[in-house]
Formats: structure tokens, C-alpha cells, sequence
């Protein structure tokens, strides 16, 4: 993974066609999407149960981009390594998860993945402030995570305005997850994000037998997140 700051697409596999992984995630890349956001739920963090290692190790070949483990479990170092060997090139892990989040932070980097901090709305951006020298991405929750389809929260740009000062020149990605519509990403994109998660409205109005929409929608947000 080379790093810049262009925007890229991430569109939520949550959206999908859960019955057919492989061919949703075929359909998104062949729509020009980006990145591959996996969402990770454990009933306990947030209020929502969804997908383990197994899951990622099997979808892991489908994609050829880049695998995206967004990460809503507590605890989790103990996880981290299996998160890892199914092929994650990025886990993002939420400050709010755990005392411990600069170890968290070491473990994903010694697993050889990418490490990213999630914060939760109520989190201030100080939460990353000596976290800066170990991290490759910052994940802002525009949303409390736990499901797809929320409202955009919109004191949130002003967060990720003060990210963007505080990381400078740092190779360190700006991701917002939640609520990302053609509306909302320019918004986030002028405050300084670059990885734009998107579940429902990538998927809205296509599947894999009609898979053109999704190419619609991942332009739709990449246009006016670039001004284009
Ligand atoms: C929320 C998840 C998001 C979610 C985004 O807990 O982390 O990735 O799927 O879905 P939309 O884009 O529908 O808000
Ligand atoms: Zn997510």
C-alpha cells in the first residue's frame, strides 16, 4: 500500500448481499471502488453481531484491493492476530475499546497490518495526540457505530478538521465512517479526509445481477467529495 491522500472509496460489505460475498465485492471492484471495509461486531462494544475471522480469511482472495477490518469489539489484543492472518491489510481498533490502546496500536503493527484508531463521536481528537508516530489511519465515527444506514452526525467535520492540523505532513490517512452520502463527503473531504466509507449509499438500487448503480453511487460520492 502506497500512501496518499486522494480520495478513495471504501464501500461497508456490510450492505451487502450477505448470501454472496465473493460476488458483491467482485461487483464493487469492478465499480471502481477502492478499498474493501469489513465491519466487525461483537455484540458486547456495539449492539450488533457480525462477522469473525473465518468470514474474513474466506473472502479474503475476492479482494484485490485493499481489506479494510474496521474492528467494534471489546476486548481486543487477543483477537488482533487472527484478524491479521486472515489477511487484513488494515485494522482499525476503537480508543474506546480498552485502557490500552497504544499496545493495541504495537500489536496490529508487529502483525504486519496497518494500524488504525477509531473514534467514537463523543471521543476528542486529543485521544490520538500521542498515538501520531504509530498509527497509518485515523478513523472518525460520523455515526455510533453498530449498523449501517445512520444519519450523518454533523459535528463530526469539525473533528476531522483538527486531525487534519494535528497529523500534518504524517502519512496517516483521515477515514469517516458513517452516514457518507454525495451530500455529506464533500464536507469531510474539504475538512481533510481521504478514505471515504460508504454501506448504503454505494449499495442502494444495485446487486450483483444489476450491479451498474453501485458504480453510479461510488462516482456520485468520489465527484462531489473532489469537487469534479
Ligand atoms: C457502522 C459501520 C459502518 C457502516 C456504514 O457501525 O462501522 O461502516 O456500515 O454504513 P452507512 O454508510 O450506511 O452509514
Ligand atoms: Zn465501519
Amino acid at each position: 500500500m502506497t500512501f496518499d491522500r486522494s480520495i478513495k472509496i471504501a464501500p461497508s460489505i456490510l450492505s451487502a448481499d450477505f448470501a454472496n460475498f465473493g460476488q458483491e465485492i467482485a461487483a464493487i471492484e469492478a465499480q471502481g471502488c477502492d478499498w474493501v471495509h469489513v465491519d466487525v461486531m461483537d455484540g458486547h462494544f456495539v449492539p450488533n453481531l457480525t462477522f469473525g475471522p473465518p468470514l474474513c480469511a474466506a473472502i479474503r482472495p475476492h479482494i484485490k484491493t485493499v481489506m479494510d477490518v474496521h474492528l467494534m469489539i471489546s476486548p481486543v489484543d487477543q483477537y488482533i492476530e487472527a484478524y491479521a492472518a486472515a489477511g487484513a491489510d488494515v485494522i482499525t481498533a476503537h480508543a474506546e475499546a480498552g485502557p490500552h490502546t497504544h499496545r493495541t496500536m504495537q500489536a496490529i503493527r508487529a502483525s504486519g497490518a496497518k494500524a488504525g484508531l477509531a473514534l467514537n463521536p463523543a471521543t476528542p481528537p486529543e485521544a490520538v495526540e500521542y498515538l501520531l508516530d504509530m498509527i497509518d489511519l485515523v478513523c472518525v465515527m460520523t455515526v455510533n457505530p453498530g449498523f449501517g444506514g445512520q444519519k450523518f452526525i454533523h459535528s463530526q467535520v469539525q473533528k476531522v478538521a483538527r486531525l487534519r492540523t494535528m497529523i500534518g505532513d504524517r502519512e496517516i490517512h483521515i477515514q469517516i465512517d458513517g452516514g457518507v452520502t454525495p451530500e455529506t463527503a464533500p464536507l469531510v473531504a474539504r475538512a481533510g479526509a481521504d478514505v471515504l466509507v460508504a454501506g448504503s449509499a454505494v449499495f442502494k438500487g444495485g446487486s450483483v445481477a444489476n450491479p451498474a448503480p453501485y458504480g453510479e453511487n461510488i462516482r456520485a460520492i468520489r465527484s462531489a467529495a473532489t469537487g469534479v
